[in-house]
Formats: structure tokens, C-alpha cells, sequence
């Protein structure tokens, strides 16, 4: 086998956990640090917010190698929960270019966001639940 899956989701994981990181930093961002004149924070926000849709868009082929590899096929699976919200999350985002949910995508956005990191605990810890 080319690559492990099992490795292969852990790389995945370790995408995920800087798309989440940059939700998670904008928070504190835009309420506390930007109006610090240091310019670190700058250019760490700058740096994520960049990363935060290649890595979750990365996240959605990675993610569906890893669990086509694990399963020797395509199954539905808690992992497969991840990978729908992370599509979910891709939607809410072209909507955003849509004139009618131009300033109503973030809602969805984040809402979605919580049931995504929701989902990653549930195939982490309970891998077999469904
Ligand atoms: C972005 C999506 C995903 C991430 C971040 C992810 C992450 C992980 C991680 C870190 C593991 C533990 C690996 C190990 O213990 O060696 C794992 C296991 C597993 N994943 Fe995923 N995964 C994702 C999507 C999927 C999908 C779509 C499927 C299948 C449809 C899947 C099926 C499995 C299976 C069967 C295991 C083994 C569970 C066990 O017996 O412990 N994963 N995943
Ligand atoms: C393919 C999937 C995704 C795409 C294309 C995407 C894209 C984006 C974009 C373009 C922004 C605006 C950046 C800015 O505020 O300037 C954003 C914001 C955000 N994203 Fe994502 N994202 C994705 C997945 C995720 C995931 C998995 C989470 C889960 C934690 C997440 C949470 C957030 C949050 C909380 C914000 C800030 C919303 C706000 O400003 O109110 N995103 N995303």
C-alpha cells in the first residue's frame, strides 16, 4: 500500500486542526488583538484565514482516501459525517457569492462549523458508534 490510512487520517486531522484554529483565533482576533499595535497578530490571522480554505478543502479528498482505503471500498461510516459537513461548510461558503446570502452566509458558516468539530470527536472517540 502507497500510504497508510491510518496515517493518512491523522494527516487529515492535523489539517483540520489549523481550520479550526483559525475559527477559534478570529474570535480573540477581532475582539482583542487587532487592536494591539503588535504586528505578529497581523500576519498570524493573515496566515490562517489563507490556509483555512485550502486545508479544509484538502481535508474533504484526504479525508475520503483515508476512509476509502481503511474500508476497502465506499461506506458510510462516523468518518463519513465529517466529510459531509466539511461539504456543507464548502456550500455555505459559494453561497456566500450568491447575492441573497452575501451577508448571511457566516451564520450558516459558523453554525455548521460547531456540527463539523462535533463530528470529528464522534469518529475520533467512537470511531464505530454507527
Ligand atoms: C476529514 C475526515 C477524516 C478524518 C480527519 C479522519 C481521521 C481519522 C483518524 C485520525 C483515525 C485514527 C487512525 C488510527 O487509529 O490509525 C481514523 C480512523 C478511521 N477512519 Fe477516519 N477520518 C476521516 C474520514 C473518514 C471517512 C470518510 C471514513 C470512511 C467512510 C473513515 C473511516 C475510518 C475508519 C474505518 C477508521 C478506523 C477506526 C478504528 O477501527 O479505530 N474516516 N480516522
Ligand atoms: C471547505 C470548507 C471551508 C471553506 C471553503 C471555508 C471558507 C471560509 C472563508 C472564506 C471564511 C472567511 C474568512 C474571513 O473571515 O475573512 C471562513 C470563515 C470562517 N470559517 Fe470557514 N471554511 C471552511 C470550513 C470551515 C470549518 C471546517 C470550520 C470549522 C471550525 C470553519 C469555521 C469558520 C469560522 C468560525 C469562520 C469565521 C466566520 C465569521 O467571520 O463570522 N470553516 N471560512
Amino acid at each position: 500500500m502507497p500510504v497508510s490510512p491510518g496515517l493518512l487520517g491523522y494527516f487529515t486531522l492535523f489539517l483540520l486542526f489549523w481550520v479550526v484554529l483559525f475559527a477559534v483565533y478570529k474570535y480573540f482576533f477581532v475582539k482583542n488583538l487587532s487592536k494591539k499595535p503588535n504586528p505578529v497578530y497581523k500576519k498570524i490571522y493573515k496566515i490562517l484565514r489563507k490556509i483555512h480554505p485550502l486545508f479544509a478543502s484538502a481535508s474533504i479528498i484526504l479525508g475520503s482516501y483515508h476512509g476509502y482505503l481503511m474500508l476497502g471500498g465506499f461506506r458510510f461510516h462516523t468518518g463519513s459525517l465529517i466529510i459531509i459537513s466539511l461539504i456543507y461548510m464548502l456550500l455555505t461558503f459559494f453561497a456566500g457569492k450568491t447575492k441573497n446570502l452575501r451577508t448571511k452566509w457566516r451564520s450558516f458558516h459558523k453554525a455548521g462549523g460547531l456540527v463539523t468539530v462535533f463530528a470529528i470527536f464522534i469518529h475520533y472517540f467512537f470511531p464505530w458508534i454507527i
